[in-house]
């Protein structure tokens, strides 16, 4: 008998991936796919929320596949599958907004109000339903567990009450998904602004280490990045953001934890200190790209392909369930 939990996650194909995509949410389901069935999407319709290049788009979308592959993520085990290919996404999310999903809830989300800002009448109704999709995409594959970053928290305690909410109306369809974050990782700020996070859509590449960037410009933007006053290498996320953040990357990425770094950086500087972490985040780049070139686009498209195949059943079977519930023949 199938004892294994499920875990879905997924990452939108909006622009560069960056070490806190990888951090927060992509390296912890390397870990996790030994032990869970595991399904990661690659969600291009929550992309076109906003704006994408018609000539860019596939490649992006094929991007995000490489990056899964190059981080750890084993196709012949997990189902790696483009959220587009399976149209019962988007059903789900239809039948969710008629039968669960609130304008007041919407209202609520963090993400969506500061995408926005002040700008809320003009923004796309995509935008504003994005949380109302995700739920959707969670919930059609049974799932257990839903492992990302902090920003996600939000959307994945609305999905838990959108589920509650379908099961108390029509009759249990839903299993209620529970939110997984790494202790550290999480939340990995901007280099060039401690206090917000570090983000694919930030207006300055400042901002993020690209998953693509080469060794030396990654080195450039760490000896640029900001840093707190005072000289000293001290984990204090209130005093000292910026080298919080900082030696968090540091410690992820090369194992040593933070209180073995501050040891190995007493008395040396800030500038000593990001040498060492650009070394760090260099290494990890070299490897990590080179993993990554090696895939074709023939390659991907036939994951693609095959993850959708074993991702569809899945989906359609839950869509069943639903329409039946709501007497849709
Ligand atoms: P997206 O594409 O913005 O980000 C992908 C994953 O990366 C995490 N993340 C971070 N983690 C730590 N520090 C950061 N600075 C950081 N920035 C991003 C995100 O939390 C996320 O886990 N709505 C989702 C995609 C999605 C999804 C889903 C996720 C759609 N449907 C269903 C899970 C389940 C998003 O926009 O992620």
């Amino acid at each position: 008998m199938e004892t294994k939990k499920t875990i879905f996650s997924g990452v939108q194909p909006s622009g560069s991936l960056h070490i806190g995509n990888y951090l927060g949410a992509i390296a912890q389901w390397v870990e996790m796919q030994k032990d869970y069935n595991s399904i990661f999407c690659v969600v291009d319709y929550h992309a076109i929320t906003v704006r994408q290049d018609p000539k860019r788009f596939g490649e992006q979308i094929l991007d995000v596949v490489k990056t899964y592959l190059a981080a750890g993520i084993d196709p012949k085990k997990s189902i790696i599958f483009q959220q587009s290919h399976v149209t019962a996404h988007t059903e789900l999310a239809w039948i969710l907004n008629c039968a669960g999903a609130r304008v007041a809830d919407l209202n609520k989300m963090t993400q969506f109000k500061e995408k926005v800002g002040e700008s809320k009448e003009s923004a796309g109704v995509g935008l504003f339903d994005y949380p109302v999709l995700m739920a959707a995409d969670i919930l059609l594959y049974n799932t257990d567990v839903v492992p990302v970053g902090e920003d996600q928290k939000q959307h994945v305690e609305l999905t838990r009450d959108l589920a509650k909410r379908f099961n108390n109306a029509y009759g249990e369809v839903f299993k209620i998904p529970d939110v997984k974050m790494q202790k550290e990782g999480a939340r990995i700020m901007g280099l060039d602004d401690p206090l917000k996070k570090m983000s694919k859509s930030a207006t300055s590449p400042a901002n993020y280490i690209a998953l693509t960037d080469t060794p030396e410009a990654a080195a450039k933007k760490i000896m640029r990045a900001v840093t707190d006053s005072g000289a000293e290498i001290k984990y204090d996320k209130e005093e000292k953001p910026a080298i919080a953040n900082l030696l968090n990357i540091y410690s992820l990425l090369s194992g040593k934890n933070v209180k073995d770094l501050e040891k190995e950086f007493k008395g040396k500087g800030y500038g000593d200190f990001k040498k060492g972490l650009a070394e760090v985040v260099g290494n990890f780049l070299a490897d990590f790209q080179k993993k990554y070139n090696q895939y074709g686009d023939k390659d991907i498209k036939d994951i693609l392909e095959h993850g959708a195949k074993r991702a569809r059943p899945i989906a359609e079977e839950t869509l069943r369930r639903v329409k039946e519930k709501m007497g849709i023949i």
